[in-house]
C-alpha cells in the first residue's frame, strides 16, 4: 500500500476520543474566531449605519461577510454537532440514513423514495458511518441542484457481503469523469464527487458514479463488512 494511502488510513481510524477532541479543538479554536469577526463585523454595521457619508455599497459588503460567517457557524455547528452526540456512535445505519433523509425532505422541496432492506450489519466503524452521511448528503444535494428533477431514490442493503448505498435520479444526467485509475482527469471544480470517493475509500470502500446525459444518474457506494 503507497505511503499516503496508510497514512490516510491511519487518519481515519480515529477512535471516539479522538473524534471528541478534534471537534472540541474545531469549536474553541476556529468557531471562536469566527465568532469574534462576526462581532466586530456587527459592530462595524451598526457604526456604518449611523454613519453620515458612506461610499457606494460599503453596507451592503459588510452585510454579506455578516451572512456568510453566520451561514458558516450555523454549518461548522449541525456539522460538530451530528458527529458529536454519542447517539450518533451508537445508532445503526437504517436510523442514520432515515435521518438524513427526513432532513433534505424536510429542508427542499424534493421527496425521496427510500428502501432499506434489513438485515444490515450492527458494528460498523465511526468513519465508515460518517463517510456514508456524507456520501448520501452530497449526493442527495447534487441531485437537488443539478438533476432537474425533485425525486430520489436511495437504497440500502447488503450483497455479496458488502454494503451498498445507492442514490439515484432520472433526472438529465452527466458525462462523469473517471473517477479512479491512470485516467482520472477530475477537473477542480469536481470536490464533491472527489470527496466521495476518498471518503469510500478511506473507510475501505469504493464509490462507482453511473451517468449518461439524459438517462440519470446513479451513485453507488460499497463497502466490505466484516462480521
Ligand atoms: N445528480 C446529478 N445530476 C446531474 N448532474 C450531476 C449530478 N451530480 C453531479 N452532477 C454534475 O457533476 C458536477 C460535479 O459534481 P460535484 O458534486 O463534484 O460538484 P458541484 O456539485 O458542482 O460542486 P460542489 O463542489 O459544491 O459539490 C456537477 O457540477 C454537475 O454538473
Ligand atoms: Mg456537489
Amino acid at each position: 500500500m503507497p505511503d499516503r494511502d496508510l497514512a490516510a488510513r491511519r487518519l481515519l481510524a480515529v477512535t471516539e476520543e479522538e473524534l471528541q477532541r478534534i471537534v472540541l479543538d474545531i469549536h474553541d479554536g476556529p468557531v471562536q474566531n469566527l465568532f469574534a469577526a462576526l462581532s466586530q463585523l456587527t459592530l462595524l454595521r451598526g457604526r456604518l449605519s449611523a454613519a453620515t457619508y458612506l461610499p457606494a455599497d460599503c453596507l451592503d459588503t459588510v452585510q454579506r461577510a455578516i451572512g456568510l460567517l453566520e451561514f458558516s457557524l450555523s454549518e461548522i455547528r449541525d456539522l460538530l454537532g451530528a458527529f458529536r452526540t454519542p447517539e450518533f456512535a451508537k445508532s445503526g445505519l437504517a436510523e442514520i440514513v432515515e435521518n438524513i433523509v427526513v432532513q433534505h425532505e424536510s429542508f427542499t422541496s424534493g421527496t425521496v423514495s427510500l428502501e432499506i432492506t434489513e438485515p444490515l450489519p450492527v458494528d460498523v466503524s465511526l468513519p465508515a458511518k460518517i463517510a456514508l452521511c456524507r456520501i448520501l448528503q452530497e449526493s442527495l444535494s447534487n441531485v437537488r441542484r443539478h438533476s432537474g428533477v425533485e425525486t430520489a431514490t436511495v437504497k440500502m442493503r447488503v450483497e455479496n457481503g458488502r454494503l451498498i448505498l445507492e442514490i439515484a435520479d432520472q433526472g438529465r444526467g452527466f458525462e462523469p469523469p473517471p473517477l479512479d485509475g491512470p485516467q482520472a482527469t477530475e477537473r477542480q471544480e469536481h470536490i464533491g464527487l472527489r470527496g466521495m470517493r476518498e471518503r469510500a475509500e478511506l473507510a475501505g470502500g469504493k464509490l462507482f458514479v453511473e451517468s449518461h446525459p439524459g438517462a440519470g444518474t446513479r451513485v453507488r457506494m460499497e463497502m466490505p463488512i466484516h462480521e
